[in-house]
């Protein structure tokens, strides 16, 4: 498995199958985008396979497929029945915002799908289109239904938090999981892209997340969900469901970090927050052979670095000048 400088071992590669989204939500990309790559840009699924397939020969076992909105790409779930195949691929995971998932989530789950993260930032139909800007909460929480129907396992609901967006809601999640097997997980709001929504007073930390969520009771690692990020995990006493955190800004996040990123475009990138990578794209349109792609990734990995700028640029409200969409979410 590959190490970085930092010692840090790296199993996990989150690959973008699209920069394309059906939401606009107001913390990740402006109402009017129109940034999104042409098509002969993407990388197909035959080269998707072909890098993935370097990476699992690498020992990066993990893979998650996100977006933009994964579930826009046409043929999704025959991409992740490759993936799921591939040799030394131990599990493919989906990040979607599951409004196009209620028809897809038996057919995906069929193709080798083993979970799947929601992205869901509210319970109210009202705020949810606010928030998403044209988005019908009624199909996300259909997909939520199909998701555990189809015995994927654990779902997660990722929450992302913001004063006077949604901050208030918190405890409403936290009552989601006493009934339903439903892993919720809070996020502090990032610096990224040029939306104009980040700031220090719409951010939540992490401490006043946990204060609107309580009571809850730290969990042991074996009664954590399946997973390999840096959410800390609780419970409500009593609950089916768990609670976690993910705070990016808040606390050393980047310590145990185990990933690296391939965008739509098939730019590798080493941190969420770089603003640089290596065009595996081209080296393969270049007809590179597995041991030259693999040197590229690399030398990814050895330079990934210690951790992320977002405190310095959420002090000089610079954020990334990379939209989420652009980097894989
Ligand atoms: N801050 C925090 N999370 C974000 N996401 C997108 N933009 C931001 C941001 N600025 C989240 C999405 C999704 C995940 C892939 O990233 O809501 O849950
Ligand atoms: Fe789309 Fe997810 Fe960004 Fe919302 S947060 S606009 S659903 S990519």
């Amino acid at each position: 498995m590959p190490v970085d400088s930092f010692n840090r071992r790296i199993d996990y590669l989150r690959l973008s199958a699209t920069d394309r989204c059906n939401l606009r939500c107001l913390y990740c990309l402006p109402e009017f985008y129109a940034r999104f790559a042409p098509a002969e840009e993407l990388l197909s699924h035959l080269e998707i396979e072909e890098l993935a397939a370097c990476f699992a020969e690498l020992g990066v076992s993990k893979i998650r497929v996100t977006g933009g909105e994964p579930l826009v790409r046409p043929a999704i779930a025959d991409l992740i029945g490759r993936l799921a195949k591939l040799r030394g691929v131990s599990e493919v995971s989906l990040s979607t915002n599951g409004i196009l998932l209620a028809p897809l989530a038996r057919e995906l789950a069929q193709a080798g799908l083993k979970r799947v993260n929601i992205s869901l930032d509210t319970l109210r139909p009202e705020r949810f289109r606010q928030i998403t800007r044209f988005g019908k909460l009624a199909a996300v929480l259909e997909g939520v239904e199909a998701a555990l129907k189809a015995g994927l396992n654990p779902v997660k609901l990722n929450v992302v938090v913001a004063r006077g967006m949604n901050a208030d809601e918190i405890g409403e999640f936290v009552e989601l999981t006493r009934s339903l097997p439903l892993h919720v997980r809070f996020i502090e709001l990032m610096p990224m892209g040029e939306t104009g929504f980040f700031s220090e007073e719409r951010r939540v930390p992490l401490q006043e997340m946990m204060e609107r969520a309580a009571p809850l009771r730290a969990l042991g690692p074996d009664e954590r969900p399946v997973g390999h990020g840096p959410a800390r995990y609780y419970r409500r006493p009593g609950a089916q469901g768990t609670v976690g955190f993910i705070s990016p800004l808040s606390c050393g996040f980047c310590s145990a970090c185990n990933r690296v990123r391939l965008t739509a475009r098939g730019v590798l990138v080493p941190c969420l927050d770089a603003s640089e990578g290596t065009d595996l794209r081209q080296a393969l349109r270049d007809k590179a052979g597995r041991a030259h792609l693999q040197k590229l990734i690399l030398s990814v990995i050895e330079n990934k670095p210690r951790r992320h700028s977002m405190l310095e640029r959420a002090a000089g409200l610079s954020p990334n000048p990379r939209f989420m969409c652009q980097i894989g979410g």
